[in-house]
């Protein structure tokens, strides 16, 4: 979304420029880095090249934000030095609130970046970036890199928590098909105290078809493991567990890269799932590298997560411009209990309520009725839609029976989502709307998620389903069940699609629907 200062005409309002998602100004992002609150700002820092489209020549970019909603652009916060050690990948920030750094200067604790460093040769190490001003500038130490390589090609990611119990630094990195954990009195000096690899093992990278019971097949890991954060949560019943979040590329369910998670326990060194099969935190193409914020406003005990809204397969191709990237809603994950066991849940946080300008739609009528979403302005909609249906009686044993949302517009654009009740699951289409990208870039392929109903029953049986959908100029983020299931995708069409229309093959009733507009100017 734009930011007040931005001079620039015409920037911040170019065709598919999302009006409630972070982007860059310009040129390219993907992981979001750094995430740490402090001072009553929320600082966003991504992988960025800020001198062309395409990945490579990483930096730091960085934005700052008093919601998590409205950003500030600031300049490049860490600078690659090709000819040093090298630019600038993935990692972390944390508050060093205790000093144990020893590297305050005046009123402020220590911010500190722990991050990847990936030389020209290829080799990745872990260093270190410090701010003494509370975030705003960062100089790099002298000492790095603060963990040399110990010979692997993938190592990388460095995610740092403050290991309350213990009283000592934590951090979780991806080293090719495990995850390694370190531990820091000061965040200089790092030990390694233990790993963990996936129980399934590494597989193939084809393609892992949807079990008719909701969850992604055997759940055997496929490419290289990515950008790991693990987060301590409470459960319903207030026990203390750990969730692990991994990136993987290639091997998310709808192909290309996705971000998994594990629930477990965590004794200071080794982590140990509760269950074998594959979780996605997403099961959308467009969510990876999904990773917590550090610290939060006094008082606030949310986990707040944001993901790269893209996929490896084909994010050099997306056909924006003068930028190429974007950031997921903000999230709060928590821990919840179903019927099948315990889950991860993410609801998009509860600041984008004040973005909520209007109602453009209310009532529960929408079958048959094409429902204007422009609301009679030009500009790409943004939009909140609430959606909940209902089930009284089983849907005939007839797998052709379905219901369907259209987004579509008069230029014959679409983009489909098909909810399947006998096979519990939402298949997505996006091949009408996918307008300025070759077929090679595999962005039109179809897309399934399993649903989750708020019951926990299954779509065969009746039931009650809510949606929470997010439409923005070239996303849309659907989140089912108080958001027990996830499908986050990009769209690209030549004209807004503008329109809403609702199919039903299958009995259902629409019990609600309201359809907010969003306003982040
Ligand atoms: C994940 C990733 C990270 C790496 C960064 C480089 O998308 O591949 O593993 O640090 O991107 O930009």
């Amino acid at each position: 979304m734009s930011d007040a200062s931005e001079k620039t005409p015409g920037l911040f309002r170019e065709q598919h420029r999302p009006a409630f998602h972070f982007t860059p100004r310009e040129h390219w992002l993907n992981d979001p880095n750094g995430m740490v609150y402090y001072g009553g700002l929320y600082h966003l820092f991504y992988q960025h090249n800020p001198g062309g489209k395409l990945w490579g020549n990483m930096h730091w970019g960085h934005a700052v934000s008093w919601d998590l909603l409205h950003w500030e652009h600031r300049p490049v916060a860490l600078h690659a030095e090709p000819e040093g050690l090298g630019y600038i990948f993935s990692g972390c920030a944390v508050v060093d609130w205790r000093n144990t750094s020893g590297l305050q200067r005046g009123k402020h604790p220590p911010l500190a970046a722990l991050f990847t460093h990936h030389s020209r040769r290829e080799v990745q190490a872990q260093s270190l970036a410090f701010s003494v001003d509370g975030g705003m500038n960062w100089r790099m130490h002298p000492g790095n890199p603060v963990i040399a390589n110990p010979g692997l090609a993938d190592f990388r990611d460095p995610k740092v928590l403050w290991d309350k119990a213990r009283g000592r630094w934590l951090m979780a990195l991806a080293a090719g098909d495990r995850v390694m954990f370190y531990r820091s009195r000061d965040l200089l000096a790092w030990e390694r105290v233990g790993e963990f690899r996936d129980r399934a093992g590494t597989g193939d990278a084809e393609r892992q078809e949807l079990s008719s019971g909701g969850e992604s097949g055997d759940g055997a890991a496929a490419g290289v493991w990515e950008c790991p954060d693990l987060i301590p949560l409470r459960s319903a019943a207030s026990e203390r567990k750990w969730a692990l979040l991994l990136s993987l590329n290639p091997g998310a369910p709808n192909g290309g890269s996705g971000t998994r998670y594990f629930i477990g326990d965590f004794d200071g060194e080794c982590f140990r799932p509760e269950h074998d099969d594959a979780r996605w935190l997403d099961y959308g193409p467009d969510n990876y590298a999904s990773v917590s914020w550090f610290n939060m406003p006094e008082g606030d005990e949310r986990c707040v997560i944001i993901g790269w809204m893209n996929n490896w397969d084909y994010a050099n191709a997306l056909p924006t411009d003068p930028w190429r990237g974007a950031m997921t809603i903000p999230r709060e994950l928590s821990l919840i209990d179903t019927p099948a066991g315990r889950r991860l849940a993410a609801a998009p946080v509860r600041e984008l309520e004040s973005l909520r300008t209007g109602l453009l739609h209310g009532g529960n009528e929408l079958r048959g009725k094409r429902i204007d979403l422009s609301g009679g302005r030009p500009l790409p909609p943004a939009l909140e839609i609430e959606l909940e249906v209902d089930w009284s009686n089983p849907p005939p044993a007839d797998s052709s029976r379905e219901w369907t949302l259209r987004f579509c517009n008069r230029a014959g654009e679409e983009l489909l989502l098909a909810f399947h009740p006998r096979a519990s699951r939402i298949t997505a289409s996006r091949a009408k709307a996918s307008a300025g990208l070759t077929k090679e870039s595999n962005f039109d392929r179809p897309i399934a998620a399993p649903v989750e109903l708020n019951g926990g029953s299954s779509l065969g049986r009746a039931g009650h389903l809510g949606l929470r959908i997010l439409k923005d100029a070239s996303s849309l983020e659907v989140f089912q069940s108080d958001g027990r299931s996830l499908l986050s995708l990009n769209y690209f069409t030549a004209a807004p699609l503008d329109g809403l229309e609702l199919a039903a093959n299958a009995p259902i009733t629409v019990s609600r629907l309201a359809i907010h507009r969003l306003n982040a100017a």
